[in-house]
């Protein structure tokens, strides 16, 4: 089927319409014309692949990734860094435009590591191979390398031995000092050479939620701070754009601010802010998070923050406490209808939200726009090459 790219949506996909119909098409450009073979055809949208580009972009760049036809992991590998940033900062400014909510110009803060700065990569693993499954199929593709992740992870992947298991999910974690933690799920039996022991600085290997080897933790630095982070705690994934992000929001925090960092996970803002503010309390759901926040308070010998453990939407209206200022970062979900009330009732002067997902956070900034004013929005690019954008918004009172 022949298809003419209009237009590139939120997701980097390249969108076409045809007979009254939209397509969906990955790694496709502006003004591409190309042949693709049909992967879904629902009566209203369609899903396709590139078989053949017809008439290429003058904006087609020649992928750094041998696996690119088959991985979606990146959106705009075939485009220049350059190129993807502005793809990016159109697609946001356009989803605000379009439902009117005015912002200033959407600008993203590039990254200076656009390869090889990710700290974690989830694989699966079959017939003993690493790799994944290509999109809407069961096309098992083996890899050796991902070249978004740190250099440690890999050289693990390099080394992964056919006869170590042969069939579940890995996740390959790692930190600023190359230390590793495995992640493994699996019904098979794990059989892990020495090898790999002696070639990596591997700090704990996890089986099933088991530590079946050393610690279930590692520790990183960053923010000029010390973190303990356990194998199952979320930890921002680059840690250039994350610090930058800390340092960002460091000018909006004062001495007198008593602070609610909501799904606060290990405490990565919360620490950060409590080296300014008078008082900082953070909330998270996840048990082994909150103890590594509360070891971490310790280790930085910080006493004006404390961790809740929780659902943010079951704890917050029970803090009696008259907060300055909000600090959210929620999962790509965002946030739900009582955490948003709970925000527009309590008037709290400042929220700072920091989002992995421009359209669950244009969907809340709707309705918090009733008593707040966007005061700043900004892209990060956090995730180079993906569809992905951090987005962090600071959101006033409207009557301060
Ligand atoms: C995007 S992460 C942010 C973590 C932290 N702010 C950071 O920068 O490391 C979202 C966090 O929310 C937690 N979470 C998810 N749903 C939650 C809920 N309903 N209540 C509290 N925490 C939740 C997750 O466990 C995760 O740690």
């Amino acid at each position: 089927m022949k298809l003419k790219i209009s237009d590139i949506d939120d997701l980097g996909r390249g969108l076409a319409k045809d007979d009254g119909k939209i397509w969906f098409i990955n790694k496709a450009l502006l003004d591409e014309e190309v042949d693709v073979k049909v992967i879904l055809d629902k009566k209203k949208y369609g899903l396709g692949k590139i078989h053949k580009i017809l008439k290429a972009s003058k904006e087609r760049k020649c992928s750094f990734c041998p696996y690119s036809f088959f991985c979606d992991g990146c959106a705009f590998d075939i485009t220049s860094y350059e190129n993807s940033i502005k793809l990016k900062e159109d697609a946001i400014n356009k989803m605000f435009k379009y439902e009117n909510i005015i912002i200033p110009e959407f600008k993203i803060v590039k990254n200076p590591k656009t390869l090889g700065y990710r700290n974690k990569i989830s694989l699966k693993v079959l017939d003993g191979q690493v790799g994944y499954y290509e999109e809407a199929t069961h096309n098992f593709i083996a890899i050796k390398h991902c070249a978004l992740v740190l250099e440690a992870i890999n050289k693990v992947i390099e080394d992964f031995n056919l006869y170590y298991f042969k069939k579940g999910n890995l996740q390959i974690r790692s930190n600023d000092n190359n230390e590793i933690l495995l992640i493994i799920s699996t019904k098979e039996p794990v059989n892990i050479s020495d090898d790999l022991y002696q070639k990596h600085k591997i700090v704990g290997v996890i089986i099933n939620d088991e530590v079946v080897y050393n610690d279930s933790f590692f520790y990183e630095r960053r923010n000029g701070l010390l973190y303990k982070v356990s194998y199952d705690a979320f930890f921002q994934v680059n840690a250039w754009i994350s610090e930058k992000i800390s340092q960002d929001i460091m000018n909006f925090i004062t001495s007198d601010d008593i602070i609610l960092d909501l799904y606060c996970g290990v405490g990565y803002f919360s620490l950060k802010m409590a080296l300014k503010a008078k008082e900082v309390i953070g909330i998270e759901v996840l048990k082994n998070a909150v103890l590594d926040a509360l070891k971490n308070k310790e280790l930085n010998h910080l006493n004006n923050v404390n961790f809740l453990l929780g659902k943010v939407e079951d704890k917050i209206d029970k803090i009696a406490k008259k907060f300055t200022k909000v600090l959210v970062d929620p999962p790509r979900s965002g946030l739900d209808k009582k955490t948003i009330n709970f925000l527009l009732a309590q008037e709290i002067p400042t929220i700072i939200y920091i989002s992995c997902n421009p359209k669950t956070l244009k969907r809340d900034i709707k309705v918090l726009i009733e008593k707040y004013k966007i005061l700043d929005l900004k892209g990060y690019d956090m995730f180079s090459y993906t569809k992905h954008v951090e987005c962090v918004c600071i959101l006033n009172l409207r009557y301060l």
